[in-house]
């Protein structure tokens, strides 16, 4: 379950979630959290959080490649989940062509090594979708988190299940993006995902 905030993960570790990932700004698609996010959820005995260090993605409209400087912060951002107990981190670099930045990835892995490691939704964006799962695979990446290269999940099914059986049990396909109770069924039925992504949201009225 994909949250922004501590009390939602308690709803969800309430109602079975068996990870949740920890972002700031879920409305611009996900950002690294705050510090204070990660501690809080930490010292309340929550399930650790995955940290999406997703450095400004939201910011930059999706844009996946990085300066160097932003390249040094995700790596301290990375420091500071894994000091916080962050069971793992959520990122992705690309190349301007498109590609899995291959040397990019292998220090932020190393970086966060021992947590898991999650491929964004930069995966995406990729020229080539299959070669690209093929090196994450090779760089030891735990999932790929993805829509199928379309805006939902539901749509990018097809994709979907050509990744999926492409890969086997080389890597996790976690399919995301506007999964809810009405569609999850189908996602199940038809890609048989050994785990799925969602945020659950739903509008409520401000107290105010
Ligand atoms: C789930 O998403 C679909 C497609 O976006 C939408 O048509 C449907 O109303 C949603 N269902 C719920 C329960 O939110």
């Amino acid at each position: 379950i994909c949250i922004d905030s501590v009390e939602q993960a308690l709803v969800a570790e309430v109602n079975g979630a068996s990870r949740v990932e920890l972002c700031d700004n879920l409305l611009e698609g996900g950002t690294t959290p705050s510090a204070g996010n990660d501690k809080t959820s930490v010292s309340y005995g929550l399930p650790p959080p995955e940290e999406d260090v997703a450095f400004k993605h939201g910011i930059r409209g999706g844009d996946f490649v990085y300066t160097e400087m932003d390249f040094y912060v995700m790596k301290e951002d990375i420091k500071v989940a894994k000091q916080l107990g962050a069971d793992g981190v959520v990122i992705g670099a690309l190349t301007p062509s498109g590609d899995i930045d291959v040397p990019r990835m292998k220090e932020l892995l190393e970086v966060a090594r021992p947590m898991s490691v999650t491929f964004h939704r930069a995966f995406d964006l990729v020229r080539d979708p299959i070669q690209a799962a093929e090196q994450l695979m090779e760089l030891g990446v735990d999932r790929i988190l993805t829509s199928g290269h379309k805006r939902t999940a539901v749509e990018g099914l097809d994709l979907l299940v050509t990744l999926r059986k492409h890969c086997d049990d080389r890597i996790i396909i976690m399919p995301g993006s506007g999964v809810n109770a009405s569609n999850v069924r189908q996602l199940v039925d038809t890609m048989d995902p050994k785990e799925i992504h969602l945020s659950a949201a739903k509008l409520t009225a401000s107290s105010m």
